[in-house]
C-alpha cells in the first residue's frame, strides 16, 4: 500500500493541481490586448480568408441582397398603406403584391446560398487551421511539450479554430447582415422623411453602443460559469481519481469546502449572467421606446403639414422595432469578437513557436548508427543556469550494450535523451560515427533508433496496427515474428480476438505489462540500430518482468543499446555500467568490476538485493534506513 501512495504521481494535494490549471488557463484567456496587437491578429485572421475569397464574395454578395430585401419589404409596407388602402387602390395593392411575392422568392434563394457558403467556409477554414497546427506540433520539439500542458492546450486549440472559424463565418454574416440591414433601412427612412431619419440615426448608435456593453458582461459572466463548471468537474475527476489519496490522507473535509466554493462561483456567475440578459432587450426596448415617442410626436405634425403619410409613419415604426435585431447581432459578434481575437492569437501563438531542435541547413542523411558514439564535454541544461550535465564524455562502441543506473534526477533520461536527439546539447558535441550528429538530419537519426519507455504508449486501434506503428509497410507475418521475439505473442494470442483484438483509448484494455510487451515488439519490428530502454520494467510485475527481459534481450542482439533499469538483474548482463550521479559518471564498469570496487555500484547492489530478500520474506521496509532510500528512491517507489 505505502509503496503504492509513493509510485503514484498524486506528490501534490490533487486539488492543488487543477487550481493550478485553471488559474493558468484564465491567464491565458483574461490576457489583455493592446489596440495594435488586436488589429494585428484581425488583419491575421482576415488572411485566412484568402485562399477562399471566392466564397467569401459570393456569401457577402449574397447577404447584402438578403439584409437589403428585408428592409426593402417594410418600404414595400409603406406603399401597400399609401397607395393601396389610403388611396382604394386594388390594383396597387395586387401589383406590390407582386413585387413582393417575386423577392420572397429571391430572398429564399439567397438565403440559401449564403447559409450553404458559410458552412462550407467556416469548415474550410477550420480545416486549415487544424492541418496546419497538427503539422506544427508533430514538429515541435520535446522541449515545448515537457513546458506546455499540452494535452489541454490541443484541447483549447480544437475549440480556439472553431471559434476563429465562427467569427470569419457566422460574425462575418451576422455584422455584414446587420450593418446592411441598418443601412439600407435608414435610406429608406432618408427616403420617406429625412428628418425623421435624422433622429433615427442620432438614436441608433446610442443602441448598439449600450447593446454591446450589455453582450460583453453577459458573456464574461457566462464564461465565469462555464469555467467554473469545468473546475467543478476537473474536481470530481481529481477527487475520485484519487480517492485513495484523499482518504488516506483524510482531506475530504478540505476538498468539500474547495468544492463548494466553486460551485458558489458558478452559482453566482450564472445569477449574474440571468440578471443581465433579463434586463438586457427591456433596456434597449426602452431607447427605442424613446425613438418612437419621438416619431409619432414629430412625426404627426409633419403629417399634418403632408410632409409624411400614414403609411410612411407605420414604416417608421416597424423599422426602429425591426432593427432591435440587427442592433443586438451588431453587441453580440462584437462582444464574442474579443474573444475570438484571444483565440486566434492563442493559435497563432502556437503556430509561431519555432521547433527548437531542427534540421541544420545542409544536414545530411545518417547512413547507419551502428558505429562509435561519442559524447564529448556534453554539458546541458533544460533551464537556464541549472546544469544537469557537465563536460559528459562517454565513448560507445558499436553494439556495445550500456546500461545506467543511479538515483532519481541524477540525469540517465537526461542523457537518452540527448542521445535521441529530442534535445540539443547546450555545449561539446555528441558524434556517431566521428561526425556531429547535428550535420544529420533529425529524420535520419530517429528512424534508426527504437526507444521503449517506462510508461508504454498505445494508440487506440488492434494489437496488430500497434504494432505495425514501428513499420508500417510491414507483412502480417513480420509483424508476429516482432510480436515473438518481444515474447508478446503468447499473450496476444489468448486475447478474444487475438492480434486483431482492439486495445482501447490508448491501450487501456491491456495491463502496463501487456503494453510494454506490444512497445517491445513494436521496437523490434522498426528494426532500429540504437535501442533504448528508458525504466522499461520499472512499473510491470516480475513475471512480465521475466518475459520483457527475455525481449529486450533478443532485441539487443546486434544493436548498441542504453538501457536505464532499476532492476540490478536486467542490467547485470550489459557490456559496461554507468553509474550516474548528479549529471556525471560516478562510477563505470562491468558488474564484476564495479563489485569489486566496492563503491557506489556496491552499494546500490547490495542494498537492492537486501531490499529484494526482505520483499520476499516480507521483512518490514520501515526498518530500512533512510540513507538507502535515498540512493535507490526510485527503486524503492516503483516496487510492487
Ligand atoms: N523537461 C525538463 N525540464 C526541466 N528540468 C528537467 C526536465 N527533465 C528533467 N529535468 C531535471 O533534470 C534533472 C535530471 O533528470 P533526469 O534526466 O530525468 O534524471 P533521471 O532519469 O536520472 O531520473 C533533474 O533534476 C530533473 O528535475
Ligand atoms: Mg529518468
Amino acid at each position: 500500500m505505502r509503496d503504492e501512495f509513493f509510485s503514484s504521481s498524486f506528490i501534490l494535494h490533487p486539488s492543488s493541481f487543477w487550481n493550478f490549471m485553471s488559474n493558468e488557463l484564465i491567464a491565458i484567456e483574461e490576457e489583455e490586448h493592446t489596440a495594435q496587437l488586436t488589429a494585428q491578429t484581425l488583419r491575421r485572421i482576415l488572411g485566412l480568408l484568402k485562399p477562399h475569397w471566392k466564397w467569401v464574395a459570393g456569401f457577402l454578395v449574397a447577404i447584402m441582397l438578403v439584409s437589403s430585401f428585408d428592409a426593402y419589404f417594410t418600404y414595400l409596407n409603406k406603399q401597400i398603406i399609401d397607395e393601396g388602402i389610403e388611396l382604394k387602390n386594388p390594383a396597387a395593392i395586387i401589383r406590390i403584391a407582386w413585387i413582393y411575392g417575386a423577392f420572397l422568392l429571391m430572398q429564399a434563394a439567397f438565403i440559401f446560398v449564403f447559409v450553404y457558403l458559410a458552412g462550407v467556409l467556416g469548415e474550410r477554414v477550420q480545416y486549415d487551421l487544424r492541418k496546419t497546427l497538427f503539422n506544427h506540433l508533430q514538429d515541435l520539439s520535446l522541449s515545448y511539450y515537457a513546458q506546455n500542458a499540452v494535452g489541454r492546450l490541443i484541447a483549447r486549440v480544437t475549440s480556439d479554430t472553431g471559434r476563429v472559424s465562427e467569427l470569419l463565418t457566422w460574425g462575418v454574416v451576422d455584422s455584414t447582415w446587420a450593418i446592411m440591414n441598418i443601412t439600407t433601412s435608414l435610406i429608406f427612412m432618408t427616403v420617406i422623411n429625412w428628418r425623421l431619419a435624422l433622429i433615427v440615426s442620432v438614436i441608433i448608435p446610442i443602441m448598439v453602443f449600450v447593446a454591446a456593453r450589455f453582450q460583453k458582461y453577459i458573456l464574461v459572466e457566462f464564461r465565469n460559469s462555464r469555467r467554473a463548471n469545468s473546475n467543478i468537474t476537473g474536481a470530481y475527476n481529481e477527487n475520485i481519481q484519487g480517492v485513495r489519496v484523499v482518504k488516506a490522507l483524510g482531506r475530504e473535509d478540505a476538498n468539500l469546502v474547495e468544492f463548494q466554493q466553486l460551485t458558489t462561483k458558478m452559482y453566482r456567475a450564472s445569477y449574474r449572467a440571468a440578471w443581465l440578459s433579463a434586463l438586457f432587450l427591456p433596456t434597449v426596448q426602452i431607447i427605442a421606446a424613446f425613438a418612437l415617442g419621438a416619431i409619432v410626436w414629430y412625426g404627426g405634425t409633419q403629417i399634418q403639414i403632408g410632409l409624411i403619410t400614414i403609411g410612411g409613419i407605420q414604416a417608421f415604426v416597424s423599422y426602429l422595432t425591426f432593427m432591435m435585431w440587427p442592433v443586438q447581432d451588431l453587441a453580440r459578434v462584437y462582444a464574442e469578437t474579443q474573444h475570438s481575437i484571444a483565440s486566434a492569437e492563442r493559435i497563432f501563438k502556437l503556430a509561431d513557436t519555432p521547433p527548437d531542435v531542427h534540421d541544420r541547413s545542409g544536414a545530411i542523411a545518417a547512413e547507419t548508427l551502428l558505429g562509435e558514439i561519442e559524447f564529448q564535454q556534453v554539458g546541458f541544461f533544460y533551464e537556464e543556469r541549472k546544469s544537469v550535465l557537465r563536460d559528459f564524455t562517454l565513448k560507445v562502441n558499436a553494439g556495445e550494450t550500456i546500461a545506467l543506473v543511479g538515483p532519481t534526477g541524477g540525469g540517465k533520461s537526461t542523457i537518452v535523451n540527448l542521445l535521441c536527439r529530442f534535445y540539443e546539447p547546450s555545449k561539446g558535441v555528441i558524434k556517431i560515427n566521428g561526425r556531429d550528429y547535428m550535420d544529420y538530419t533529425l529524420e535520419s537519426i530517429h528512424n534508426k533508433i527504437g526507444i521503449v519507455l517506462q510508461t508504454p504508449h498505445l494508440f487506440s486501434g488492434t494489437a496488430r496496427e500497434n504494432i505495425r506503428y514501428g513499420r508500417l509497410n510491414a507483412t502480417d507475418a513480420e509483424v508476429e515474428a516482432a510480436a515473438k521475439i518481444a515474447g508478446a505473442h503468447d499473450f496476444i494470442v489468448t486475447l478474444d480476438k487475438g492480434y486483431e483484438q482492439n486495445v482501447g483509448e490508448s491501450g487501456n484494455l491491456l495491463s502496463v505489462g501487456q503494453k510494454q510487451l506490444i512497445s517491445l515488439a513494436r521496437a523490434a519490428l522498426a528494426k532500429p540500430e540504437l535501442f533504448i530502454m528508458d525504466e522499461a520494467t520499472s512499473s510491470v510485475d516480475t513475471l512480465t518482468e521475466a518475459l520483457i527481459q527475455k525481449g529486450m534481450e533478443a532485441l539487443m542482439k546486434g544493436r548498441t543499446s542504453f538501457v536505464i533499469a532499476h532492476r540490478l538483474s536486467t542490467i547485470r548482463r550489459a557490456n559496461r555500467i554507468l553509474v550516474i550521479e548528479d549529471g556525471r559518471i560516478a562510477e563505470q564498469g562491468t558488474h564484476v568490476e564495479l563489485l569489486k570496487l566496492r563503491g557506489h555500484y556496491y552499494r546500490l547492489y547490495t542494498q537492492q538485493f537486501r531490499h529484494e530478500l526482505e520483499a520476499a520474506y516480507g521483512v518490514a521496509e520501515d526498518s530500512v534506513d533512510d540513507s538507502r532510500k535515498n540512493v535507490t528512491a526510485d527503486s524503492v517507489m516503483v516496487k510492487r
